[in-house]
């Protein structure tokens, strides 16, 4: 058994510790800021430890995941910088990169940064994952395990996780706004709310699972459109209004607006 601490028992923590209590060789020990009924909650439905003083837990853990708000990083990787020694330290924070946990915690830490989505509640986060310099063998498959507790990972710079992130993480909203859009004129064919989002959402997972075959975007789109057919019709309507240019508007607004955040927090 490898013993894992979380700090912070939120929506994202849950996410993992769900993912983990499937995996069976893990010991679980929970805290966060104080919210009595929470860890009560996660206690009864994960079957897991909790604690409301995570600093006794550290001495044997393998693994320490901070599962709270970027801003909480700063007090709390002060007092951890004094307990913690080689343990595993992962972050899900938005903005608190490896370099950031490696300059807060004690030479050598094996540190890594996970951004993961929405979708990690259902196990199906697309999730990014940078590392920092001294994550060895042992530390990469523990950092497997727990990233496959969510879904699937790509392994990229931190850097990359920055620029990345309005892919992975944001672009689902982007996702979600088509869905509603297609819903409204669903409905309007005289069927239930219920199917209508139901019909929505099966087309999206097929349109995801032929992509996830690895096929070019483009030919897929031939193979739904003929030329001068019905949905060739959409798609000029899409070109008129530049949606190729929108696209890229939109994740450079994502950018502008989290360089912008960081310039803020000064990260
Ligand atoms: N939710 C997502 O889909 C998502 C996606 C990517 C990244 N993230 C990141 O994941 C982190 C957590 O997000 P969340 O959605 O899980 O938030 P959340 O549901 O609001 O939970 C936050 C948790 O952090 C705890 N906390 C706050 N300050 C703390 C402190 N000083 N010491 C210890 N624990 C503290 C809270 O304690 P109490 O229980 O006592 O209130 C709570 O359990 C954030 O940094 C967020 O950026 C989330």
């Amino acid at each position: 058994m490898s013993k894992v601490v979380f700090i912070g028992a939120g929506r994202m923590a849950q996410s993992i510790i769900a993912g983990l209590t499937k995996q069976s060789h893990w010991s679980i020990v929970v805290s966060n800021n104080g919210n009595v009924n929470r860890l009560e909650e996660i206690e009864k439905k994960y079957g897991v430890q909790t604690t409301d003083s995570w600093k006794e837990e550290i001495d044997d853990a393998a693994v320490i995941v901070l599962a709270m708000p970027p801003e909480a990083h700063d007090s709390v990787l002060k007092e951890l910088a004094l307990f913690i020694d080689k343990q595993l330290v992962i972050t899900v924070a938005a903005g608190i990169g490896p370099s950031y946990l490696e300059e807060a915690l004690p030479e050598q830490t094996p540190v890594a940064w996970l951004m993961p989505n929405t979708a990690a509640s259902k196990g199906k986060s697309m999730t990014l994952c940078a590392k920092g310099t001294h994550v060895e063998q042992a530390h990469e498959s523990m950092l497997a395990q727990i990233l496959a507790s969510i879904g699937t990972a790509e392994i990229v710079s931190e850097e990359q996780v920055h620029t990345l992130t309005p892919i992975t993480g944001s672009a689902p909203a982007f996702v979600y706004q088509m869905a509603d859009c297609l819903i409204q004129p669903a409905k309007e064919a005289g069927i239930s709310e219920q199917q209508a989002r139901k019909l929505v959402a099966d087309m999206i997972a097929g349109a995801a699972a032929m992509l996830q075959s690895g096929d070019d975007p483009q030919r897929l789109i031939d193979q739904v459109a003929t030329p001068g057919g019905v949905t060739a019709a959409g798609l000029d309507v899409l070109e008129q209004h530049d949606f190729n240019s929108i696209m890229k508007q939109v994740i450079k607004a994502c950018h502008d607006r989290s360089n912008n955040e960081k310039s803020k927090k000064d990260w």
